[in-house]
């Protein structure tokens, strides 16, 4: 019975791209195009070994770095990051939220391209999870000078006695107001996937909470 299903399940396969050889078979439908993505992004924020794990995030200055995703909110389409608070990126967000973020697999061969609205929360209920989910070694990016901050000599920012040791929680006291937490609430997304029997692309938006795909040329 089993073994029936698969077959009829490959023959549908096999029919499709027998029909339609640009197809990728995995992808038939926009939903499941949709599904792929969101499923990718997810998984991407729980495995650090995955090249999605640290994508490029831009901001609306046409500046662009690398960051670590911490999470993808499948249900609101939301990109976590964690960043401090007197890095030169949150004034701009704060200023611009308009916001890219590039992501490619290369084993994968898929590239995902976001675009939506970067908020940067300091004191949020998620803020202060986020903060409390982090290590000590995490925490001790926020307790010397800022990111950019000018220096006469070659500098971690950090002060010379937490540039070996763990910091206590104590002496982490006063580096929880520089972190915050960056959410990048999705509008649009632009997903490639290449393939040897022709590259596939589809585009989605959202407008009033749903999601609009469309299939366009690679
Ligand atoms: C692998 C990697 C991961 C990084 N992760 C973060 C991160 O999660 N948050 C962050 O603010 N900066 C992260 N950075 C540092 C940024 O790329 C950037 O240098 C820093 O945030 C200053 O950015 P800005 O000057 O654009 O504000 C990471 C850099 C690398 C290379």
């Amino acid at each position: 019975m089993f073994a029936a299903i698969l077959l009829n399940d490959e023959w549908g396969r096999l029919t499709a791209a027998i029909e339609n050889p640009n197809a990728a078979l995995m992808f038939e439908t926009l939903d499941d195009v949709r599904r792929e993505v969101a499923g990718r992004l997810a998984r991407a924020a729980k495995d650090r070994k995955s090249p999605m794990h640290v994508p490029t995030v831009v901001t609306s200055d046409v500046d662009a770095r690398v960051m670590v995703l911490r999470e993808f909110d499948q249900n609101a389409w939301t990109l976590r990051f964690h960043t401090d608070t007197r890095a030169p990126k949150v004034a701009q967000i704060e200023g611009d939220p308009r916001m890219a973020v590039l992501f490619y697999d290369k084993s994968a061969k898929v590239q995902i391209r976001v675009r939506g609205k970067g908020r940067v929360l300091r004191d949020a209920e998620v803020t202060d999870t986020a903060w409390a989910n982090s290590d000590n070694f995490a925490r001790r990016c926020y307790l010397g000078e800022g990111p950019g901050a000018l220096s006469d000599v070659p500098t971690t920012g950090l002060p010379p006695e937490f540039q070996g040791p763990e910091p206590t929680d104590e002496q982490l006291v006063p580096a929880r107001p520089n972190f915050a937490v960056l959410l990048v609430e999705l509008e649009e997304c632009d997903w490639l996937y290449l393939a040897h029997t022709g590259h596939m692309r589809a585009q989605f938006s959202r407008g009033d909470g749903d999601w609009q795909g469309r299939w366009v040329s690679p």
